[in-house]
């Protein structure tokens, strides 16, 4: 009979405990990472203008605020230092007194379960803002990798649980693990942002980060937004060299790519979700043109549903508010 089909997808769509026997994609807030952008001194809370809701803080206040955010269920944050000065060689990426260095214990001791993860890179410490040495306009490989090492290192000694490398030179994993194991830190695992594109989605992170680069861009060592196989290269090479978790960024836009990294790699996949999407969800919502719960729950679902196990995102907090209201109804 023409009215009644044998298929009928809408059987299962009938009624909400249906729809949510075969629900294929869960989102729980312990999938999310929340970044932290730290600055030195006390007291300080900056918004930041084109990432509304986020600031940068200091390690007492962001102390308070990972006590908060462990109660909603976040269980995760990465953690991006503004250094009081910048040089050259970036010295502040592996200064034992650097703003990393000094938060982590105090976040540890606020929220002691909390997982903290330092994202390891040059560009918020060098003064050409670059995410690695340069010699006249060349980034560097070899002596970056040198610092990057020395950098991870410094921040498994004051008490990270991970570290990320997201600067994008060839072999820093091998050589981060390397140093790991060598300083004693062989359980410290690598977080490696392994396939990262050179984006305009990075735009309102570097007015955070204040990393902007001084000259030129990130195209020398960045990904070509063009490329897929190539990402299955980078991703290849990272686990070859020790990663133990494999990232693709930015998110929605690179979700094919994650789809297909997750057909290659058993490793576990993380995305992040960057400020430009973070910023223009922020955006349209302001004007009230889109619900931003819906739309940030539907982003970070469907993020998950490419493949990504865990997902940094600045939305982490208020995605742990709504899936609690959710829950609560
Ligand atoms: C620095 C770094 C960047 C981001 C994370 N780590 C910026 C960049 O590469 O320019 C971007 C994060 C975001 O946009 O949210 N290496």
């Amino acid at each position: 009979m023409s009215g009644h089909p044998l298929r009928q997808p809408r059987r299962l769509r009938r009624t909400a405990v249906l729809r949510e026997l075969v629900r294929e994609t869960t989102l729980q807030a312990s999938d999310l990472v929340m970044p932290i952008f730290l600055v030195p001194g006390q007291f300080q809370r900056r918004p930041i203008g084109s990432m509304p809701g986020i600031c940068q803080m200091s390690a007492d206040v962001a102390a308070s605020a990972v006590r908060e955010w462990w109660d909603l269920g976040i269980r995760a944050v990465i953690l991006f230092g503004l250094p009081p000065f910048k040089d050259a060689h970036g010295s502040g990426a592996d200064d034992p007194e650097g703003v990393v260095q000094q938060a982590i214990p105090v976040l540890k001791a606020a929220a002691p379960q909390m997982l903290v993860i330092a994202d390891v890179c040059l560009c918020e410490y060098t003064d050409h803002g670059h995410c690695g040495l340069i010699e006249g306009e060349t980034v560097l490989n070899a002596p970056t990798v040198e610092r990057l090492a020395a950098s991870a290192v410094s921040y498994a000694r004051a008490g990270a649980d991970m570290v990320a490398p997201s600067d994008m030179m060839d072999g820093r994993v091998g050589a981060i693990r390397r140093s790991l194991d060598e300083a004693g830190f062989d359980h410290v695992p690598i977080m490696s942002y392994a396939v990262k594109y050179a984006s305009a989605f990075y735009g309102p992170f570097r007015e955070a980060a204040e990393s902007a680069p001084s000259f030129g861009d990130r195209k020398t060592y960045q990904m070509d937004p063009a490329n897929a196989r190539e990402a299955f290269i980078e991703a290849a090479l990272d686990e070859a060299e020790g990663a133990d978790i494999l990232m693709v960024k930015p998110a929605l836009p690179y979700l094919d790519i994650l789809a297909r990294l997750r057909e290659r790699t058993a490793l576990p996949l993380a995305a992040y979700h960057v400020s430009g999407e973070y910023a223009m969800i922020k955006a349209a919502a302001a004007h009230g043109w889109v619900d931003e719960a819906r739309i940030v729950l539907e982003s970070l679902t469907a993020i998950r549903r490419a493949g990504a196990d865990l997902i940094i995102t600045y939305c982490a907090v208020d995605a742990a508010r709504y899936l609690r209201e959710s829950a609560g109804t």
